[in-house]
């Protein structure tokens, strides 16, 4: 399969080849059904937070989660992705090299939420650990704060389970905030950060994760 071209392709010459080229459209629908699994994948972690966070609301009068984003890995970075780790231009190396095309992004409102939050979904029997990063407990050298896992959910079809792996990355407002800018800052600058504004950015992250440690106290003594 010319597993490139697919990913190459825009959504409408997608269509178009697949009206085109009779050959092709095996492999345009083999990809496009495997893109809905990891889009199933993306729905069926969001609703179990969703329910944790309403559930939490009941029993605590609290809402951990502030809010939820979620994407799927596009075509265009999915090959950007597999020429950039070396991998074979294959379905299979992106099902099994990838594990980032399902990503959630979970916002929540305090820091010991972040925690709170992982260890409700993990204890869920049909949720398995992959991989965690813990970039809270041990930031990234520039500041980045975040806890990375990357579970794997079943995904149930006509006749068949498919374990599917999404990235789910946990932080508070605070952690995503600095995390936003910085992202846009670095996507935007063609020439290097200096030295500098790298060390203003990490004395930022650090101010605020004092500020994430203070509005914790805060709720604590308040919910005392
Ligand atoms: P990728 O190839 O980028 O997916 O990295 P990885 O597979 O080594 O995973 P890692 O857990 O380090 O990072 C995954 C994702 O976390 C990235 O795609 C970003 O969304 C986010 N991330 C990691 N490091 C940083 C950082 O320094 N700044 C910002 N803004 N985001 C980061
Ligand atoms: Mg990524």
């Amino acid at each position: 399969m010319d597993f490139e071209r697919i990913l190459q392709m825009t959504t409408s010459e997608r269509n178009l080849a697949l009206l085109q080229d009779e050959a092709f459209v095996d492999d345009v629908t083999e990809f496009l059904a495997i893109r809905q699994l990891y889009n199933a994948a993306i729905k069926q972690v969001r609703t179990k937070l969703e329910i944790l966070n309403d559930g939490f609301q009941v029993e605590h009068c609290h809402n951990p989660i502030h809010h939820i984003e979620c994407r799927l890995k596009s075509p265009g970075s999915m090959l950007e992705k597999l020429r950039r780790k070396g991998y074979p231009i294959e379905m299979q190396s992106l099902r099994e090299g990838i594990l980032d095309i399902a990503g959630v992004r979970v916002v929540c409102n305090y820091l010991n939420d972040v925690n709170l939050v992982a260890d409700l979904l993990l204890s869920q029997d049909d949720i398995r650990l992959l991989k965690k990063k813990d970039f809270i407990s041990n930031p990234k050298p520039n500041g980045y704060r975040s806890l990375h896992l990357i579970v794997s959910v079943p995904i149930f079809l006509a006749g068949t389970t498919e374990h599917i792996p999404v990235e789910i990355q946990i932080r508070t407002i605070a952690m995503d905030y600095w995390a936003s800018l910085e992202h846009r800052l670095k996507y935007k600058t063609e020439n290097d950060v200096s030295d500098s504004l790298k060390c203003r950015l990490k004395h930022d992250a650090d101010l605020l994760s004092a500020i994430d440690a203070d509005l914790q106290d805060i709720f604590c003594q308040m919910n005392a």
